[in-house]
């Protein structure tokens, strides 16, 4: 009989983190969680990821921004997966102190307790931004767990529904302002398809997988596809690059946190996203979800 493996799935109340829960599970995985409120797991999340509560084994409170809350944490640990992210501005945080600080908090300790695996998940395109402060972050967390000793995988997705499903928010409020034209096209993949490429990255040699969802579309194809789903008439109104890095620029003088990650939404539109095609979930029917749901 083979022994039930303990995975730490840190980053477990998130979009992809509650998926990647589920997916475990599901294979038969003992899951610790890393949350820093296990309220927040106990309904689904806003683009449909499940409630998982009650389907983790272990729930560990803690801050990768506080060393001490998160002291321990891989003892016992076969595998760590992380999609730990700053994916909102915080008023103190950088993407440095959270994806590269508090992700390397986590490797030391992984290191520490020779774990088996490690699997990260950072960007797709990383090459084509490597300024934007979020990309530096990933990568820089990205080369320290090549040299770590430990055996890893790094997933490289290009989109996540959720992502889409801003847009889809965006929509019902019956207006979108679209930076550039929305010409350049992306593949995004759905959390749960992701999460199935997430665990099958446990296996085989160290390696980078980009990952993307099964259909191509354009940004502008996607929003129109949102005001569809929403039963409104699309109304997009494009912004010159020069004008969104202008007021990048003014909010800089600000609000700092909140201006490096818009870069990475400004960059991020300039050139395409298409990742090698994984999943069967369509976004037509993501947005048909949220539809229903907020009807
Ligand atoms: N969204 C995309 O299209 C996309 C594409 C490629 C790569 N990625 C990367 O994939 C990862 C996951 O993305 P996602 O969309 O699933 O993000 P998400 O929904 O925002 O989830 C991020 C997770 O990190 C946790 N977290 C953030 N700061 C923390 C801290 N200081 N201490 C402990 N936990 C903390 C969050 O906890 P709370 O719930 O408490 O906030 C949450 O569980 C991110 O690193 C992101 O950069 C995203």
């Amino acid at each position: 009989m083979t022994a039930i493996k303990t995975v730490l799935v840190a980053g477990a109340s998130g979009y992809l983190g509650r998926y990647a829960v589920k997916e475990f599970k599901e294979r038969g995985y003992q899951v610790r969680a890393l949350v820093r409120d296990p309220e927040k797991i106990k309904t689904t999340g806003a683009h449909g990821e499940p409630a998982v509560y009650d389907m983790i084994d272990e729930i560990v409170i803690g801050d990768v921004t506080n060393p001490e809350s998160i002291k321990g944490i891989c003892k016992g640990v076969e595998i760590v997966f992380s999609a730990l992210g700053l994916t909102a501005p915080h008023p103190k945080h950088t993407s440095d102190d959270v994806d590269y600080l508090g992700n390397k908090r986590i490797l030391d300790q992984a290191i520490s307790e020779k774990v088996s695996r490690f699997i990260y998940v950072s960007v797709f395109n990383q090459d084509k931004m490597p300024e934007i402060p979020s990309i530096k972050a990933h990568e820089r967390f990205v080369a320290d767990l090549k040299q770590s000793g430990l055996s890893w995988s790094v997933i490289r997705p290009n989109g996540y529904f959720s992502d889409m499903g801003r847009f889809f928010s965006m929509a019902q409020s019956g207006h979108i302002f679209m930076i550039g034209e929305g010409e350049k096209k992306i593949n995004p993949i759905h959390g749960a398809d992701l999460a199935k490429v997430c665990v099958d990255a446990i296996d085989g040699e160290c390696r980078e997988i980009p990952v993307g969802g099964p259909d191509i579309y354009s940004f502008r194809e996607t929003m129109e596809m949102a005001f569809n789903a929403c039963g409104k008439t699309p109304w997009i109104t494009p912004l010159p690059y020069w004008l969104a890095e202008g007021g990048l620029m003014v909010t800089g003088l600000f609000n700092r946190n909140l201006a490096d990650l818009f870069s990475f939404a400004i960059e991020a539109l300039k050139f395409d996203h298409l990742a090698p095609a994984y999943g069967t979930r369509h976004l037509k029917d993501f947005f048909a979800g949220l539809a229903k749901k907020t009807h």
